[in-house]
């Protein structure tokens, strides 16, 4: 069976480790920091709701066993079930619009999110030694800063980082040549994460799966993990602008 190859590489690589060239070891050493303090504002996150490049009316076998809450959403306003959209529309948090989903409709939501940045939860005070650390990565500009909790057996299923609200912002696929920078990173190999190459039909061609604690690739390709973990567990993503000099050294330019 033939297919258009369409894995997306960074700077010529399946991903970048950053393991050697950042502090992982304090990384590593604030683990459980890192753990209390998303624990202690885990009251702020929002579930997992964007389609995030999951075209919508897909029959990918994934997908449609447990389908992704934004695109099963849209598919369900789409389908003329008047009762049923009357019901989904009488919800006005979207919280418990996908707990409903969740029930009713086996809807599949990965994560919860918890961001940071200067508009999203900017009130939070950081506790200082977590902070620091974030800000020794070798940014010139930290726009935002991700927790990504993953419940015990839950797959992150997978996406592409562009598209989050086609129906709302229209399709755009068109996919530019340059990404921002970012650091991914997990205090748990155990935590499967992988990048995907997936054919028009949802078939799974090629899964590569990332090693080490931290790594950029590019998330204009598919990523995410269909493995289960019998734990739960946490990774974080800090976006922005790498320095110059560490740009340089990151992708080898
Ligand atoms: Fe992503």
């Amino acid at each position: 069976m033939g297919y258009k190859y369409r894995m997306l590489k960074i700077h010529g690589r399946d991903f970048i480790s950053f393991d050697d060239l950042i502090d992982i070891d304090s990384f590593l050493g604030l683990r459980d920091q890192f753990y209390a303090f998303f624990a202690e504002n885990s009251d702020r996150c929002r579930s997992f709701w964007n389609s995030a490049g999951v075209p919508l009316g897909n029959d990918w076998p994934y997908l449609q066993d447990t389908p992704v809450a934004y695109t099963l959403w849209h598919n369900i306003l789409a389908s003329g079930d008047a009762a049923e959209i009357a019901r989904i529309k009488s919800f006005t948090d979207r919280e418990k619009l996908i707990r409903y989903l969740q029930l009713k409709w086996g809807a599949f939501s990965p994560y919860k999110l918890l961001h940071f940045s200067e508009s999203s939860n900017s009130d939070v005070a950081i506790p200082g030694e977590l902070k620091t650390w974030v800000y020794s990565l070798p940014f010139a500009k930290i726009e935002l800063v991700s927790f990504f909790f993953t419940d015990h057996y839950c797959p992150l299923k997978y996406h592409r980082d562009f598209n989050y609200f086609p129906v709302e912002h229209g399709d755009r696929p068109e996919i530019p040549d340059s990404q921002h920078d970012f650091i991914w990173l997990r205090w748990d190999k155990r935590k499967s994460f992988c990048l995907f190459d997936i054919a028009d039909d949802g078939t799974v061609n090629e899964m590569i799966p990332v090693e080490g604690y931290s790594a950029a690739f590019n998330h204009y390709n598919w990523h995410g993990s269909t493995d289960i973990l019998d734990r739960a567990t946490l990774s974080m993503k800090v976006e922005g602008a790498f320095t110059d000099e560490f740009k340089k050294i990151a992708y080898g330019l």
